[in-house]
C-alpha cells in the first residue's frame, strides 16, 4: 500500500503529524507532498523540525496568490505527483486550499481520498474554509470525523456511515505527546512574565483580519485589557493587515502587549498551557485550549467547533469590542465561570486518532475497498425510505433482515448516527431498501 499525504499549512502539518508518525511505525510506503502555501521558516520549516517530520518528497511551491490562482497551480502540481506514483489513497486534512485542491485531483484519477477532520460546518459560505471542507467532503471516499457531531453533519448530508470513521481529532494526539517534549525543551516562558496572567492571542481569519473595522475593534479591545500581559505571535497575514490599516503602531507601544513572530508548536504549546486564557479566532486554537483546560474565547461570529460552546469551554464574541471585554472580565473576576470553563470535558478524544486513522486505511485496503469503482461493479437499484420503528431492533438486525442500509436515525427531533448497535424502538429511521 502506498499513500499520498498533502499538506499546505502549519495546522495541517501539525495535525498531519501523527498520523505520518503512524504511517512510518507501521513502515508502509508513503509520499508527502507540501503544496507550499505557507513558506516562512516559521510558517513551515520550524514545524518539521518540531515534529521531527521527514522533509516533503515533493514542494510544489505555490506561494502566495489569488484563492483562483493558488488552487490550479497546487492542483496541476499535485496532479503530475499523483500520476508518477501509484497511490492507493491520498490523504488531506482540514479546510484549507491544500485539502481542495488534493481532493478535487486525486477524486478526478479515480485515486480515494480519506478526509481527516471531516464533517465540520461552520455554515457560513463566506469563508473559503467552508466551501474547502464541503467540496472535500463531496469528493471523499473515507470520512475521518473527530466528533459524533461532525458525522451526523455528514450522514445528513447523504454520506454513507459505513464510510464515517470517529475518529477524534489528531490534534489531541500532537498536544498530548509534544507537551511532554515541551515541558523538557522550550524556554519561552523565560521570556514572559509567568507571575502575570498570560492571555494567549492569535488571530488570522480573512473575515477579521482583512476588515478593518473589525480588526480596529479587536485592537481597542486589546489596548484596555492591561490587566493581562498579551503574547502575540502574529500571523503574517495579520501582520501586513495591522500596518496596513495603521494599528500595529497603537499595538506595540502598550507595555502589556507583547508582538512576537509565529513560535515553533514545542514553545507554543507551552504557552498555551501557562495561559490564564486563550484569545483566538483559530480552529486548530479553540481544540486545543480544551485540550489544556484553558478557557477559550473565540473571536468569531460562528464556528465549526460547536463541541466547544456546548461543552462549556469555548465562549463566541464575534468582535465587538464591548462583547470581548464584558467576556474577557466576567472570565477575570468570576471564578465559578472560570472553574467551569476550565473543567470542560474535550469532545476530541483520548490522543489516539491516528491509531484509528490507520486502521482503518489498513482495513479498507486489506478488504480490497480502497477503489472508486466502475458503474459495471456497482450498480444496484434502491428505494429511500422512512419508518417508525415500535420493536426493539438494532441498526445492524434492521440492516441485515430488511437487506438495508440505514442512513440516518431520528429520536427526539435529533438525527443521530447510526451506529450499528444503535437500538431502534420508538426512532425514525431513513435508510435504503435494496431491491
Ligand atoms: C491559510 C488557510 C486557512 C488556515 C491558515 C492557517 C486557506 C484558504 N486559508 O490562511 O484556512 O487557517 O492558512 O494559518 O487555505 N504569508 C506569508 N508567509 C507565509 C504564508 C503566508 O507572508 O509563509 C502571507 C502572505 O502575504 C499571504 C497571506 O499571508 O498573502 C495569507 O496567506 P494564505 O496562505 O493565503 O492564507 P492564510 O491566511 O495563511
Ligand atoms: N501555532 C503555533 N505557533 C504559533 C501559532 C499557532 O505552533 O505561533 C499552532 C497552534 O498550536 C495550532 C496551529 O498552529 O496547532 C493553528 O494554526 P492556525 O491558527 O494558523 O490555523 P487554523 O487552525 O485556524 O486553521
Amino acid at each position: 500500500m502506498k499513500i499520498a499525504i498533502v499538506i499546505g499549512t502549519r495546522p495541517e502539518i501539525i495535525k498531519m503529524a501523527p498520523v505520518i508518525d503512524e504511517i512510518q511505525k507501521r513502515s508502509i510506503d508513503f509520499i508527502l507532498i507540501h503544496t507550499g502555501q505557507h513558506y516562512d521558516h516559521e510558517m513551515s520549516d520550524q514545524f518539521f523540525l518540531d515534529l521531527e517530520l521527514p522533509k516533503p518528497h515533493y514542494n510544489i511551491g505555490v506561494g502566495s496568490a489569488s484563492h483562483a490562482e493558488m488552487t490550479a497551480d497546487m492542483m496541476m502540481g499535485i496532479e503530475k505527483v499523483l500520476l508518477e506514483n501509484n497511490i492507493d489513497i491520498v490523504l488531506v486534512q482540514g479546510d484549507t486550499n491544500a485539502v481542495l485542491a488534493g481532493a478535487l485531483v486525486a477524486s478526478k484519477l479515480h485515486i480515494p481520498v480519506g478526509h481527516v477532520e471531516a464533517g465540520l460546518r461552520s455554515f457560513d459560505k463566506t469563508m473559503p474554509e467552508e466551501i474547502n471542507r464541503m467540496v472535500a467532503d463531496v469528493c471523499s471516499k473515507l470520512f475521518f470525523v473527530p466528533t459524533e457531531e461532525s458525522a451526523v453533519n455528514l450522514v445528513v448530508e447523504g454520506v454513507n456511515p459505513k464510510n464515517i470513521i470517529i475518529t477524534g481529532n489528531t490534534v489531541v494526539d500532537a498536544c498530548l505527546r509534544n507537551l511532554k517534549i515541551a515541558d523538557k525543551t522550550s524556554d519561552i516562558l523565560s521570556k514572559f512574565d509567568v507571575n502575570e496572567k498570560i492571555l494567549t492571542l492569535t488571530m488570522h481569519r480573512a473575515e477579521n483580519v482583512d476588515n478593518e473595522e473589525r480588526l480596529t475593534n479587536i485592537v481597542e479591545s486589546l489596548i484596555e485589557l492591561d490587566e493581562f500581559n498579551i503574547v502575540f505571535p502574529v500571523h503574517p497575514r495579520t501582520l501586513k493587515n495591522l500596518e496596513r490599516f495603521g494599528l500595529y503602531a497603537k499595538l506595540v507601544e502598550k507595555e502589556h502587549i507583547n508582538i512576537i513572530k509565529p513560535v515553533g508548536y514545542l514553545d507554543f504549546l507551552l504557552l498555551l498551557s501557562k495561559s490564564f486564557l486563550i484569545m483566538t479566532d483559530s480552529g486548530g486554537l479553540q481544540e486545543e485550549a480544551i485540550t489544556l483546560n484553558v478557557p477559550c474565547i473565540t473571536l468569531r461570529f460562528n464556528t465549526e467547533r460547536p463541541e466547544t460552546v456546548t461543552a462549556g469551554g469555548n465562549i463566541l464574541v464575534g468582535s465587538d469590542k464591548e462583547k470581548i471585554l464584558e467576556t474577557v472580565r466576567l472570565i477575570l473576576d468570576d471564578n465559578s465561570t472560570r472553574e467551569m470553563m476550565k473543567k470542560a470535558i474535550n469532545p476530541y478524544g483520548d490522543g489516539k486518532s491516528s491509531e484509528r486513522i490507520l486502521d482503518s486505511i489498513q482495513k479498507n485496503h486489506d478488504e480490497d475497498k480502497l477503489q472508486i469503482k466502475p458503474p459495471e461493479d456497482v450498480m444496484r437499484s434502491f428505494t429511500r425510505e422512512m419508518a417508525f420503528l415500535e420493536d426493539e431492533i438494532t441498526v445492524s438486525k434492521f440492516e441485515e433482515i430488511n437487506n438495508a442500509l440505514v442512513r440516518v436515525v431520528y429520536s427526539e427531533g435529533r438525527a443521530e448516527f447510526p451506529h450499528q448497535n444503535l437500538e431502534l424502538n420508538g426512532k425514525f429511521v431513513l435508510f435504503d431498501k435494496l431491491t
